[in-house]
Parts: C-alpha cells; structure tokens; sequence
C-alpha cells in the first residue's frame, strides 16, 4: 500500500460500486456519502477526503476532519471484494503517520452499535471505547497520543 492521496474526481466511478455493497449501506451510506465526502474537502480545509491504493487501484477511502482542539474525527470504506485481509488496518496506519496529521493528538471514530468488524480492527490498533455512547447510539473509539 503507497501513501495516502486525496479522493479526486477521477476515483468516483473505482469505488461508487462499493456503496452498493449492503454492509456500507448499512454503516455508512449509498454512493452520495463518497460524493459528500468529494464535496465537503473541496469546501473546507480540515476535510480530507484520502484514497489508499494498491498498485495503483483504490483499495479504500477514509473520511478525516481535523478540529480546533487538535482532534480528528474518521471514518473508513474498504473495497467490499477486499475486505478481510487487513487493508482498513494497513490504511489506519498510514493515517497514524501521515504528515498533515502530526499535529492531531487525538483520533477518533464515531461506531454504531452492531458493528462488530469496526470495532475489533480499531482495537487492535490500540482505539479504546470512551465511557458515553452518543445520543445517535454511537460510541467513540479514540487513539490519544
Ligand atoms: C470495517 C471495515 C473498514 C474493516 O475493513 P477490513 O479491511 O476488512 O479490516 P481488516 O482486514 O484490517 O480487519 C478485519 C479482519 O480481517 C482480519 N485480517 C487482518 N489481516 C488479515 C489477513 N492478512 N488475512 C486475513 N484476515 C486478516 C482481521 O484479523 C480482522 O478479523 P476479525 O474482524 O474477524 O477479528 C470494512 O469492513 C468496511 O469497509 N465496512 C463498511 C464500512 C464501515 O463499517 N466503516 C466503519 C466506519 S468507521
């Protein structure tokens, strides 16, 4: 897996067909929710839309937005033809160091209760549950460093 790149118009038709997938459209959405995610880094500067590739395929999208406090909230889609095989933990990795986030001391992620695929890759890499659920229903796994 090379760095990450920013999600750019060019990627929209390689992994719209992933939010036909029913486990995306479950946790995250239909095929606006890449659109979105498009939209909302062109607009604002702590969004960031990022593409990990294989081989020159896009193999997943992660969802970063960076706040004031040093904070910065994700959320991540694999390729479901890929998934399994250790590549949201491959591409979380490459997030933990990528350059434009030294400064972020905090990540963390927004998972509704059920999905147990998300929440055992985010333990693995050390995200541990905060103490309140959302009034969503979701509770926040964080990495503080
Ligand atoms: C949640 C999601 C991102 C996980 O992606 P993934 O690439 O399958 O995750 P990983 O492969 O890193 O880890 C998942 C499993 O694969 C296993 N795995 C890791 N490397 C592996 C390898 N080389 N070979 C086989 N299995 C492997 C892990 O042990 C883990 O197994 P477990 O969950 O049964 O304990 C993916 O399922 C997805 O896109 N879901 C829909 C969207 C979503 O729910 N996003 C989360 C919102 S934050």
């Amino acid at each position: 897996m090379h760095d990450l790149q920013d999600l750019c118009q060019g990627h929209l038709p390689q992994i719209a067909p992933w939010f036909d997938d029913p486990v995306t459209r479950r946790w995250l959405g239909g095929r606006d929710w890449a659109e979105n995610t498009l939209l909302l880094a062109k607009a604002d500067t702590n969004r960031h839309g990022l593409i990990a590739s294989i081989e020159g395929n896009p193999v997943a999208l992660l969802d970063v937005e960076v706040y004031a406090d040093s904070s910065a909230s994700f959320a991540i889609v694999v390729d479901p033809r890929l998934r399994q095989r250790g590549i949201a933990t491959r591409a979380l990795k490459a997030m933990l160091e990528f350059t434009r986030f030294a400064t972020v001391s905090r990540f963390f992620a927004g998972v509704e209760h059920g999905n147990e695929s998300s929440t055992r890759f985010l333990a693995r890499l050390g995200f541990t549950p905060t103490a309140k659920p959302s009034e969503q229903g979701f509770i926040d796994y964080e990495l503080v460093r």
